[in-house]
């Protein structure tokens, strides 16, 4: 399973002058869900990229099983560390969804036959089989995430880094989004996802990293960290609505939620028992 080492990761964009980044230091690995939190501006995407060698380092370094990305070219970070674009235009330019799936799987040297049962498949998990013919710019917002989410998954890449996967979504589409997170991180495979929106963090990953103006100002496990009044509120967050929840009632163990109604149900049977 996939490693990634971050030592000491400063960023400057060429034409800005100051960093994006600030000396940054972690590791993730083995089947890690990971949430990257902070501010609009705090340096989420431009961390992601760093991740997957669209963008290289200033200073220090980022190391995948070891080789740093430096020595290694986009697609061979690909194959191992998918990313999916907050625009999943920005990703999208063939004419059907089925070829959408298809490219990733002939540049990684699929054959055309494993390939046709790999889309058959990537199509049925994300709920997209009756629009393999269609154009993916035509898909509705949510279609297109999880189509954006297929096409990289199609390769089944050890770790999936999602940029803003709720963006735009609405209520029913998100949870839709959180049910192929979590069977991905179920399989082992490593999840990092960057948001600002705390109750989708909390409802997926178990450790969380903090951003603020270009540093981590938090590394840990997610809801201890979302818990602390002061942390949450000098990275502009907010608490996520189980952990306040929790606090009101006095009650404990509410994560396993998947609607309201799930959540008032164990509510209501927690303060009987
Ligand atoms: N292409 C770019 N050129 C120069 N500065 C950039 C570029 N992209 C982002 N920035 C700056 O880098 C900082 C971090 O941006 P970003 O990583 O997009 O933050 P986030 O994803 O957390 O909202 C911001 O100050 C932003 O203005
Ligand atoms: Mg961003």
């Amino acid at each position: 399973m996939v490693k990634i080492v971050v030592e000491n990761l400063y960023f400057r964009y060429p034409e800005a002058s100051d960093y994006a980044l600030r000396n940054i230091s972690f590791r993730i690995g083995e089947g890690e869900s990971v949430a990257i939190l902070g501010e609009n501006g705090a340096g989420k995407t431009t961390l992601a990229k760093n991740l997957n060698g669209l963008l290289k380092p200033t200073e220090g370094s980022v190391k995948i099983d070891d080789v740093d990305i430096r020595s290694l070219s986009v697609a061979r970070i690909a194959r191992k560390i998918g990313f999916v674009n907050h625009n999943p235009e920005h990703q999208f330019f063939a004419e059907k969804v089925e070829d959408e799936v298809r490219f990733g799987l002939r540049n990684f040297g699929f054959s055309e036959e494993a390939a046709d049962k790999t889309i058959q498949e990537a199509l049925s998990v994300f709920g997209l089989e009756e629009y393999r013919g269609k154009n993916p710019f035509q898909l509705s917002g949510g279609e297109k995430k999880r189509l954006a989410i297929a096409s990289i998954m199609a390769w089944r890449p050890e770790a999936l880094i999602v940029d803003e996967p709720t963006i735009g979504m609405d209520y029913a589409q998100k949870w839709n989004i959180r049910r192929v997170l979590r069977s991905i991180v179920s399989e082992g495979r490593c999840v990092i996802v960057i948001t600002h929106d705390v109750d989708f963090a909390v409802s997926i990953c178990e450790r969380a990293i903090i951003l603020s103006r270009g540093e981590v100002i938090g590394d840990g496990r997610l809801r201890d960290l979302l818990s602390d009044d002061r942390l949450v509120e000098k990275a502009s967050l907010r608490k996520p609505f189980i952990i306040e929840l929790e606090e009101e009632t006095g009650l404990t163990g509410l994560e396993d939620f998947d609607t309201i109604s799930s959540i008032l149900m164990k509510v209501f049977q927690k303060c009987r028992s």
